[in-house]
């Protein structure tokens, strides 16, 4: 019997209980690998498909969305869709749809727990009891910086800035944002303060990085804003690398200008600066921020929703301009 059920091209293997779904209602381009394909083999899939899941590591190309004329529908696994060429998106009517609200939650405590990790040298300290050389308890090892009570500025205040400056209550920390539509924050709680981006610098002991990556915010961090950050302050990226200048934040720590950073995006993944690693007061993580369970299957599903009403002849849910 002939299957006719819609082809859909995964770039990558999600989480099992998406490819339970996926496997039922779909007929796949091929099976999805745990691995990066090639710029060719993305090319290649995305033009057999009529619907396609793709993840931030895949650069889609103008060439290659005006050469997948089958494609309706390009489902982003991301809130972020910096990887895929939006002019030519427009120019082709193709649909592209991202994966917001799911993710914030997991992104959010990751931020946290990096910016606990900074500050309270998690990782240095687990590697001193692992090393096997820990004497004892010391009134004078590894003590870090306070968190409870210091200032927290949040640079971009979306679904996932506000999450964060949510979580800040508990630590009865004091919140300065600073987001470039400021009027549109009518909503926001009044303890939560607006400030120019030099002035929320010089302010916060910890400052987390919360804008979408776009041609604006390329490089908004780098070493003229790094010092106006106070000495004591750490930094913290769970947004997306370029928009942070890397090599401005290892001379930063290199010198003091700033204390210290946690870091969950890099500049050009899988790569890093290769100073990085050798400094002690960052904290480095794998771009993890929505890697829970939960959130991984909700961002699946999502992606599926999407897909499902595009080729239903239904507006996506998600669609992304
Ligand atoms: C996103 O959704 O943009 C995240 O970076 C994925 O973890």
């Amino acid at each position: 019997m002939t299957d006719r059920r819609p082809t859909l091209y995964l770039s990558r293997l999600l989480p099992d209980p998406v490819m339970a779904v996926v496997r039922e209602r779909f007929q796949l381009v091929q099976e999805p690998l745990d691995a990066l394909p090639t710029p060719l083999a993305l090319r290649e899939g995305l033009c057999q498909a009529d619907a396609a899941i793709v993840t931030l590591g895949d650069l889609i190309d103008a060439e290659t969305i005006h050469a997948a004329t089958r494609l309706k529908i390009l489902a982003n696994y991301a809130v972020g869709y910096n990887n895929i060429d939006l002019a030519a998106v427009r120019a082709r009517g193709l649909i592209v749809t991202n994966t917001p609200d799911v993710l914030t939650d997991a992104t959010a405590d990751l931020t946290w727990a990096l910016i606990l990790a900074t500050a309270r040298r998690i990782v240095e300290g687990d590697a001193l009891v692992r090393s096997g050389q820990w004497t004892g308890w010391s009134p004078t090892q590894l003590m870090g910086a306070e968190v409870s009570g210091k200032t927290l500025g949040i640079i971009g205040m979306g679904r996932i800035g506000q999450a964060v400056a949510q979580r800040a209550v508990g630590f009865r920390m004091p919140v300065r944002y600073h987001t470039r539509q400021p009027n549109a924050a009518t909503s926001f709680p009044c303890e939560w303060a607006y400030r120019s981006l030099k002035d929320l610098l010089g302010e916060s002991d910890m400052v987390t990085i919360h804008v979408p990556l776009t041609p604006n915010t390329h490089h908004l961090i780098g070493a003229r804003e790094l010092a106006w950050m106070k000495p004591t302050a750490f930094l913290i990226n769970t947004a997306r690398g370029p928009i942070v200048d890397e090599g401005a934040v290892v001379n930063s720590l290199k010198i003091g200008i700033i204390a210290g950073a946690g870091l969950d995006v890099y500049e050009q993944e899988p790569a890093i600066h290769s100073a990085l690693a050798e400094l002690k007061q960052v904290v480095l993580l794998p771009h993890l921020g929505s890697a829970t369970l939960h959130a991984r299957v909700q961002m699946g599903l999502v992606c599926l929703k999407n897909v499902q009403a595009v080729l239903d002849g239904h507006p996506a849910p998600n669609h992304v301009q």
